[in-house]
């Protein structure tokens, strides 16, 4: 006699099978938002947009178009800034000093880029300075 699977066990592997591509299908298609349950990093947070800021006005609003994209939760401003200053958001900081601000934005600093007046015009850095150095945050506690 042959050494191999009898029959009875030929459909129990089969039934198997089945019942485990059945499982597979059936919860891929009820769960959309599983990858976030399936460990792995948190998923980032959503980006500062003036949307989110309605009462942002002056230099907070500069601010938010400018510079929030790198400044925010999870910019590399705010990540780079980290490794050597308690608060790495700006907008939390009660030390900063206006030109140094200013100096910080149009020379460069570190890893961040010099950012020329065709992109941020000295009046809108002015504000945003200002709105920095003034310790006050957002306007309306917003994030
Ligand atoms: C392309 C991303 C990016 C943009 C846009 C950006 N920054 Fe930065 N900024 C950084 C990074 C990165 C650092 C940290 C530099 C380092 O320490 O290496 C930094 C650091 C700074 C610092 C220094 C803080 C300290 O205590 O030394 C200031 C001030 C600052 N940014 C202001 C601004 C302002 C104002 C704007 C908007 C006009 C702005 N940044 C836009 C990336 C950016």
């Amino acid at each position: 006699m042959k050494i191999g699977m009898s029959k009875p066990l030929y459909l129990a592997a089969g039934a198997l099978l089945l019942g485990t591509f059945a499982a597979c299908s059936g919860g891929a298609e009820e769960s959309p938002a599983a990858p976030a349950q399936r460990g792995g990093p948190a998923p980032a947070p959503d980006p500062v947009t003036l949307a989110m800021r309605p009462n942002a006005q002056g230099g907070e609003k500069a601010y938010v178009e400018k510079c929030i994209m790198c400044h925010g939760a999870n910019g590399m401003g705010n990540g780079l800034l980290a490794r050597r200053i308690d608060v790495p958001d700006l907008e939390e900081r009660k030390d900063l000093d206006r030109n140094y601000v200013i100096m910080a934005a149009r020379h460069g600093i570190g890893n961040m880029p010099a950012i020329p007046r065709g992109e941020v015009s000295d009046e809108q850095l002015g504000q945003i300075a200002d709105y920095l150095a003034s310790g006050k945050g957002p306007a309306g506690g917003a994030q």
